[in-house]
C-alpha cells in the first residue's frame, strides 16, 4: 500500500483533535463540578483530562508532529499567524452577522492573544536561530482571555479588562 492510500495519518489527526477536545472539555467540566460541590467528580474529570492529554501527545508524536525546537517555533509562528490573519477574522464577521456576541467576544479575545503569541514565538525563533537561549523570565496568563505577558502582570488586562489578580504565573 503506498503512502497516499494510508488512513492512519488521517486517523492520528482525528484522534489527536478528539483527545485535545476531551482534555479541555473535562477541565471545564471539573471546574463546574467543583462549583456545584462535587469535589470527587471534579478530581475524576481532572484525572481523565490529564490522561487524555497523554493520549494527545502520544498521537502527535506518532504522526511526526514534534520537530526540533526551531522547527516547532516555526510551526507555532505560522499557526498563530493563520489564526489571527485568516481564521478568527472570518469567524468574528460570521458571529457578528449571526448576532452571537458571546462567540464574537471569545473569537476576538483569542485573536488578539494569538497576535501576542505570534510575537513571542517570532522573538524566540530569532534567538534560537542565533544559537542563543531566551532570557529567564516568568509569563503571566489572564484567566479571562488568555492574554500572555512576559515578566509581569499589568494592573488591568489590555484585552479583556480583568484585574491583575486574574493573572496566573507560569
Ligand atoms: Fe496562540
Ligand atoms: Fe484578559
Amino acid at each position: 500500500m503506498d503512502d497516499t492510500q494510508q488512513t492512519t495519518p488521517q486517523n492520528l489527526e482525528s484522534a489527536f483533535a478528539g483527545e485535545c477536545q476531551a482534555n479541555h472539555k473535562y477541565l471545564a467540566f471539573a471546574d463546574k463540578a467543583e462549583k456545584e460541590g462535587h469535589r470527587q467528580v471534579a478530581r475524576m474529570f481532572r484525572a481523565a483530562a490529564e490522561s487524555e492529554a497523554v493520549h494527545a501527545r502520544n498521537h502527535l508524536r506518532a504522526m511526526g508532529g514534534v520537530g526540533s525546537t526551531k522547527e516547532n517555533l516555526e510551526a507555532a509562528v505560522s499557526g498563530e499567524s493563520y489564526e489571527f490573519t485568516k481564521m478568527y477574522p472570518e469567524f468574528i464577521l460570521e458571529a457578528k452577522a449571526e448576532n452571537n456576541s458571546q462567540a464574537e467576544t471569545s473569537f476576538f479575545n483569542a485573536s488578539e492573544v494569538e497576535k501576542i503569541h505570534h510575537g513571542l514565538f517570532q522573538k524566540a525563533l530569532k534567538v534560537v536561530e542565533a544559537g542563543e537561549k531566551l532570557a529567564d523570565e516568568g509569563y503571566f496568563i489572564c484567566l479571562g482571555c488568555g492574554n500572555t505577558m512576559a515578566r509581569d502582570a499589568p494592573s488591568r488586562c489590555s484585552i479583556c479588562g480583568a484585574f491583575r489578580a486574574k493573572f496566573k504565573r507560569v
